[in-house]
């Protein structure tokens, strides 16, 4: 098989949370490109209108569903609906995520520590229960968790906490959820992203003048990531080239952890 047939996703089936923007949106359409339908999700369906119209443009369908994940109930009918409409799930892109809550450690009530936590661990291993319920009755699936740098490194100039702990928990969630379903012919695999120019970034790289110039500083390459990139990455490890790779967490963050 040549290798173009190795990364053909065609009439493929994905669910990409948190896909209404940022790196998610990213995600979804690359996925479109390479030929799978996709099912996309966020808490404010509304906003999921760009996202859509970019995945009907590669002539692909889509799926938009209002659904939070930190909700079992939502997650659950996130899959069902999937299922109802394409009749199977084969790549699922755990992308939503909480962002960090930018607060001293002492400072932070259960709440907000729960409000990153919930969604960020136990929403990515909901969501991975119900596909891998399908996946496992076809034998074959791909799931993809989105980790972080943070996982490995405090970042400088953030108060650190909840964030950073969860995207070190899917590291291990990777690893265990790989081999729980590795007879099942399930992979399961994480990128762990540096910076790349989105939302969130925007704003903490406004956060205090000179901010911009301090963190490309502690990137090697001096720049911040190109989403196109890391969605590359995705389409290889949803796609048959990435068949032997499971329980892997690859960092793409122009050197950053080097340091
Ligand atoms: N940007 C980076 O440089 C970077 C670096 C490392 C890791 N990451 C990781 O990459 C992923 C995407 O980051 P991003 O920067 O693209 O974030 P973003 O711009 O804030 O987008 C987050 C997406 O997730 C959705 N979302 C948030 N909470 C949700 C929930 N509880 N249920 C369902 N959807 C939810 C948001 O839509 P709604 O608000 O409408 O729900 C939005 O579509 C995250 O896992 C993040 O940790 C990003």
């Amino acid at each position: 098989m040549s290798v173009q047939d190795l990364i053909n996703l065609k009439d493929k089936i994905a669910i990409v949370t948190g896909a209404s923007r940022g790196l998610g949106s990213a995600f979804a359409v690359a996925l479109a490109e390479a030929g799978a339908h996709v099912v996309i999700t966020s808490r404010h369906g509304s906003e999921l209108k760009d996202t859509a119209g970019k995945i009907k443009n590669t002539g692909r369908e889509v799926l938009e569903l209002e659904s939070d994940i930190s909700n079992e109930d939502n997650i659950i009918e996130m899959v069902d609906k999937t299922v109802g409409r394409f009749g199977t799930v084969d790549i699922l892109v755990n992308n939503a995520a909480s962002m960090r809550i930018d607060k001293a450690p002492e400072d932070t009530s259960l709440d907000e520590w729960k409000s990153v936590i919930d969604p960020n661990i136990t929403g990515v291993f909901l969501c991975s229960r119900e596909a891998a319920k399908i996946m496992k009755k076809q034998k074959k699936g791909k799931i993809i968790n989105i980790s972080s740098a943070a996982a490995y490194d405090v970042l400088k100039y953030f108060h650190g906490g909840s964030y950073e702990v969860t995207k070190t928990a899917i590291i291990m969630m990777t690893k265990v959820l790989a081999t729980e379903w590795a007879p099942y012919n399930i992979n399961v695999n994480a990128i762990a992203p540096g910076y790349y120019n989105t939302v969130p970034n925007q704003k903490f790289l406004k956060k205090e003048p000179g901010l911009y110039d301090k963190v490309l500083d502690m990137i090697p390459l001096r720049k911040l990531g190109a989403i196109e990139e890391l969605a590359g990455l995705l389409v290889v490890m949803a796609s048959d080239i990435s068949n032997y790779m499971t329980g892997t967490t690859v960092t793409i963050d122009g050197g950053y952890t080097c340091w």
